[in-house]
């Protein structure tokens, strides 16, 4: 709020620095911001990643300058020169998190410095420069403060913000760019899901694999969701929304979903969920959830799990509920597995009461309906 009125006020260009950031950011206000009807219309029905909103946050990178030239400037397309690096050899990194409206009417996001930090590993096994955590925060608390306004208020809504990453020097030899660019734009979200949050069903894929033993499987790239699209579509085609791959050496143990991490909740209450090999995405859900778990007093195994022991489990009544969590997905419960010969649960099965009360825990502190005994949650506005 205090940065928009700084604008009215001048109506000009605004260099603004906050006691976070190490960088000064330009701020260029959008002269074309969406009608209120149409933006309360959007926020009404936000839907998942459809929408975006009026500004966007760009930083350069070069080898000699480092990160430097941080710009709040209008939503618009980006100006890529056809032989930037990214178009060719998909060097590009991305992340997702949050912004919740409180219900005083402020402001806050979840975990950032995990992103940050997250985002910081992704760059170094994609060969990009690394942006500080301060500066990755603080282009977060930017984007939202002057699309304050975008922060939907009902049930379960919130921003979706979608920090990146690309090379962007003009060369088509292949190694690591000298010159890359980090943007950061804003969606506002209601569930991922077609069906909300729904018991979904899981196809399992077993002739794709979604990142190899030693490749870029725990960093977050586009080209790992690239390779998990073909999977994706015969998921659709066999009426499941999401995929799960197996690992890609033995193609028996769980790996993670196209886009979330996955969980089984054992009949005795111990969770289970794959351990981090290397070629799994660290999520920060993940991790939050076997926090909360194990607060609860709930044992939580991080180790390899086989999908037999998933089917199996499911026909004895040993795993009594599975799900899938991350930033988009939150917690998702799973109610049934299709592969090419079999079918193991009921896709019309209630969701499981752990699965629902951990996702009910975990959103009541995102929305600020719970303390928040793990100072998560980061104040922006
Ligand atoms: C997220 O949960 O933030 C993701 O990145 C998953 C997907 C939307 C790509």
């Amino acid at each position: 709020m205090a940065i928009i009125s700084r604008i009215d006020d001048t109506f000009q260009l605004t260099i603004t620095m906050t006691a976070q950031s190490t960088i000064p950011f330009k701020i260029t206000p959008s002269t074309a911001f969406q009608q209120l009807a149409e933006r309360e219309a959007i926020l009404e029905n936000p839907g998942f990643g459809k929408h975006f909103t009026d500004h966007m946050v760009a930083i350069d990178w070069t080898l000699d300058d480092g990160w430097h030239g941080a710009h709040v400037m209008p939503y618009g397309p980006l100006l890529l020169d056809p032989a930037a690096s990214v178009l060719h050899y998909a060097q590009e990194i991305f992340e997702g998190l949050k912004a919740y409206r409180h219900p005083d009417g402020s402001i806050w996001t979840f975990r950032p410095q995990a992103n940050a930090e997250r985002m910081q590993r992704s760059a170094k096994r994609l060969a990009l420069p690394e942006l500080p955590t301060d500066i990755f925060v603080e282009s977060i608390r930017q984007i939202v403060s002057i699309d304050a306004d975008w922060v939907p208020t009902g049930g379960e809504t919130s921003l979706y913000l979608r920090p990146f990453m690309i090379a962007n020097e003009s060369f088509l030899g292949v190694r690591s760019a000298q010159k890359a660019a980090y943007y950061v734009i804003a969606s506002p979200a209601g569930a991922y899901f077609a069906k909300g949050v729904a018991p979904v069903s899981i196809w399992v894929s077993t002739e794709y694999t979604r990142a190899a033993s030693g490749g870029t499987g725990a960093a977050k790239c586009g080209g790992n969701y690239a390779a998990s699209l073909l999977p994706q579509q015969e998921a659709y085609a066999n009426g499941c929304p999401q995929v799960l791959f197996l690992d890609p050496l033995e193609g028996k143990y769980l790996e993670e979903l196209g886009g979330m991490n996955v969980f089984l909740v054992m009949k005795d209450g111990t969770l289970v969920t794959p351990e981090l090999t290397g070629s799994i995405l660290e999520g920060v859900t993940r991790a939050s959830i076997i926090q909360l778990a194990r607060d609860r007093g709930h044992k939580v195994e991080e180790r390899r799990v086989t999908l037999d022991e998933w089917k199996n489990g499911m026909v004895s009544g040993e795993v009594a509920e599975a799900f899938a969590c991350g930033t988009a997905a939150v917690v998702t419960p799973i109610a049934a597995l299709k592969g090419r010969n079999f079918m193991v649960g009921d896709e019309t099965a209630p969701a499981g009461k752990l699965t629902m009360s951990l996702r009910q825990e975990l959103t009541d502190i995102q929305h600020g309906r719970a303390p928040d005994p793990h100072g998560w949650m980061v104040r922006l506005v």
